[in-house]
């Protein structure tokens, strides 16, 4: 619609080769000249500022997850969610009861030494001083080995866990459309009749907890498990193989704050949030107006998408300051939404949070130094910060 504040810039914000380069500098534009700004082609505003942000996200009465959360959902309509992201309180808020036990900190802290021992065995098959591919050898395999531990799926499944959270991300992988639909339904398939089982046999695994719930006294149906299920999987993988990946590319990038870390080891869980704020695994999510609104003084009709650019948020010097744009390990206090914010916020927070402390700490013990020594690739995706490849060189201690 002609007239509208910054068409000219949003027109590519979700343009796949965006993000396979640097994004950064548009959206720098954008915050500082259109912070709400309307993308014409695909029918949304694109949310650039962390103040706006959150305050999209504290909304949920006037910006509502349930009309789809992704650009390529505008205009779908789902009989039931399909994920809990795409809920509005009160089902939300039921949803999001049932599953928050497994993943309540104490849960994590519990899982350490399976983290812990995951990533050793990982991290001892690096050789020192040759080419290394993060992405194959850490960055997949530590979120897939933990989430499907964390679900029960047993370890002769787990190269079909990968195929299937691939399949499930936009932009993750360029499969033919048929390939990801048939990997959606075997996956659905699986999960539904995996938990099927434990409701004869329980174990203490999340499927049993999923297949031992209920809500209002009743049973989940088959759609509302695959909707637990395939979202755990999916969160719990996409998401953390990034901020590992592309966490190691930022570090091998600024050789001195490896070197802090190398020093003093305490840095590393703020070192883990700066590289959640620097990396933004989740780059980008959707709301819809539910009513007619204001954002930063531009009108939003009712029924008008807004995609929130956390990815953006992250690097504003309205709340990071002149240092937005640098890597610092030992930013405090880092306000990154990077898991979100409001009611929504990222359930595997701890638990990503868990992996990323244990891969710092484990790659620190042993190597000196780190440095990119090849490849770096990312995907096009507007929606996961994917990389395809990051060759990495790490010489021993
Ligand atoms: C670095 C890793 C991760 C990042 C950056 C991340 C990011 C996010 C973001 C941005 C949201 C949406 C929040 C919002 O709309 O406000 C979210 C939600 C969610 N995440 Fe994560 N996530 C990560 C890891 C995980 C893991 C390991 C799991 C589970 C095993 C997980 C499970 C979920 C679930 C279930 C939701 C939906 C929560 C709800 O709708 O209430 N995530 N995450």
């Amino acid at each position: 619609m002609p007239g509208r504040p910054g068409t000219e810039l949003a027109a590519g914000v979700v343009d796949p080769s965006l993000y396979a380069s640097d994004p950064h500098p548009l959206f720098a534009r954008l915050r500082a000249e259109a912070p709400v700004a309307w993308n014409e082609e695909r029918g949304f505003w694109a949310v650039t500022t962390h103040a706006e942000v959150t305050r999209v996200e504290s909304d949920h009465e006037t910006f509502c997850a349930s009309k789809g959360i992704l650009v390529d959902e505008i205009g779908v309509s789902y009989p039931s969610p399909p994920t809990i992201l795409h809920s509005d309180p009160p089902a939300h808020t039921r949803y999001r009861r049932l599953v928050q036990p497994g993943f309540k900190p104490s849960v994590v802290r519990a899982l350490d030494p399976v983290v812990r021992s995951r990533a050793k065995a990982l991290v001892d098959r690096l050789s020192p001083g040759e080419v290394t591919d993060v992405v194959p050898m850490l960055a997949v395999p530590l979120p897939l080995l933990v989430i499907s531990e964390m679900l029960g799926v047993p370890e002769e499944d787990w190269e079909r866990c990968y195929e299937w959270s691939e399949a499930v991300v936009p932009g993750a992988v360029d499969w033919p459309e048929e390939r990801k639909q048939a990997l959606l339904a075997e996956m659905t398939d699986y999960l539904v009749n995996a938990t099927k089982v434990r409701r004869a046999e329980p174990r203490t695994d999340v499927l049993t907890e999923l297949a031992q719930a209920e809500i209002d006294g009743e049973q989940l149906s088959d759609a509302e498990l695959a909707m637990f299920l395939i979202q755990l999987l999916v969160a719990g993988n996409e998401t953390t193989r990034n901020l590992i990946a592309a966490g190691l590319v930022a570090l091998a990038q600024a050789p001195e704050q490896y070197q802090r870390l190398r020093r003093d080891a305490s840095l590393v869980p703020s070192a883990v949030e700066e590289l959640l704020r620097w990396t933004s695994p989740v780059l980008s999510f959707m709301r819809t107006a539910t009513r007619d609104t204001e954002l930063r003084g531009v009108a939003i009709a009712a029924g008008e998408p807004l995609l929130m650019l956390f990815v953006s948020a992250n690097r504003d010097t309205d709340m990071f300051g002149p240092t937005a744009h640098r890597l610092d390990v030992g930013r405090q206090p880092n306000p990154h939404i990077a898991f979100g914010f409001g009611n929504h916020f990222c359930l595997g927070a701890a638990l990503a949070r868990l992996e990323g402390r244990v891969v710092l700490e484990e790659l620190l013990a042993r190597f000196g130094r780190l440095e990119v020594a090849g490849d770096v690739e990312r995907t096009g995706s507007h929606v996961v910060a994917g990389m395809r490849r990051a060759e990495l060189r790490f010489t021993a201690v």
